[in-house]
């Protein structure tokens, strides 16, 4: 059991010293989001304001940095290295907020690799962390107001449909790569929700 409080302002510390201003603004807001978004949906809070805080944790490493660092951990490098950048800091993250912080409990570690890909088989914590990253206020994007406005009203897996949906146009949208992982945990949802429609 970790002492939550003592444990935020030790990680603020060290995260002051590896993100820019602007990334560090968006890691206590995505903490703040992810809490609220927690007492909603009765999920550990002090997992959710963690998991928010340290989810971007090599967020502003630079390409080479995170091919470098994925090679040593060991992840799988995707084919396409233009994308790359933008999904490895998840994956490199994890493992080295894991590594920093041995102390925290597995399900926040899983939750900081998910936040960019998703995974067939999110926990909710796993889904806030996605959710909050996308919707926290300091994101401007208009189409966002309408996902904020269903914290707490729709069901949580709804939510992450909806918010994962998103995020999947918008890259059709841009001509964008979608990782395969993607496009599984787009079919796993669907299948899901027509399962429940059937019923
Ligand atoms: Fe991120
Ligand atoms: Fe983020």
């Amino acid at each position: 059991m970790i002492d939550a409080d003592a444990f935020y302002k030790r990680a603020r510390i060290l995260l002051e010293q590896r993100l820019t201003e602007y990334r560090l603004l968006h890691s206590f807001s995505v903490a703040d989001t992810a809490i609220a978004m927690a007492v909603h949906y009765d999920v550990n809070v002090d997992d959710a304001r963690i998991a928010g805080l340290l989810h971007d944790w090599d967020k502003n490493l630079s390409d080479d940095e995170l091919i470098a660092r994925a090679q040593d951990f060991g992840i799988e490098l995707l084919p396409r290295l233009e994308d790359m950048a933008a999904l490895l800091h998840a994956q490199t993250g994890a493992v080295a907020v894991a590594r920093e912080f041995p102390e925290l409990p597995p399900q926040i570690i899983q939750a900081i690799r998910r936040h960019t890909s998703a995974a067939p088989d999110m926990s909710d914590l796993d889904m806030i962390i996605y959710i909050a990253d996308m919707i926290e206020p300091l994101r401007s994007q208009g189409n966002l107001t309408s996902l904020r406005m269903l914290v707490g009203k729709i069901p949580l897996e709804m939510l992450f449909v909806k918010s994962f949906e998103m995020t999947m146009e918008h890259l059709i949208k841009r001509h964008r790569f979608i990782h395969p992982e993607s496009l599984e945990v787009w079919n796993t949802y669907v299948a899901r929700e027509r399962g429940r429609l059937s019923i």
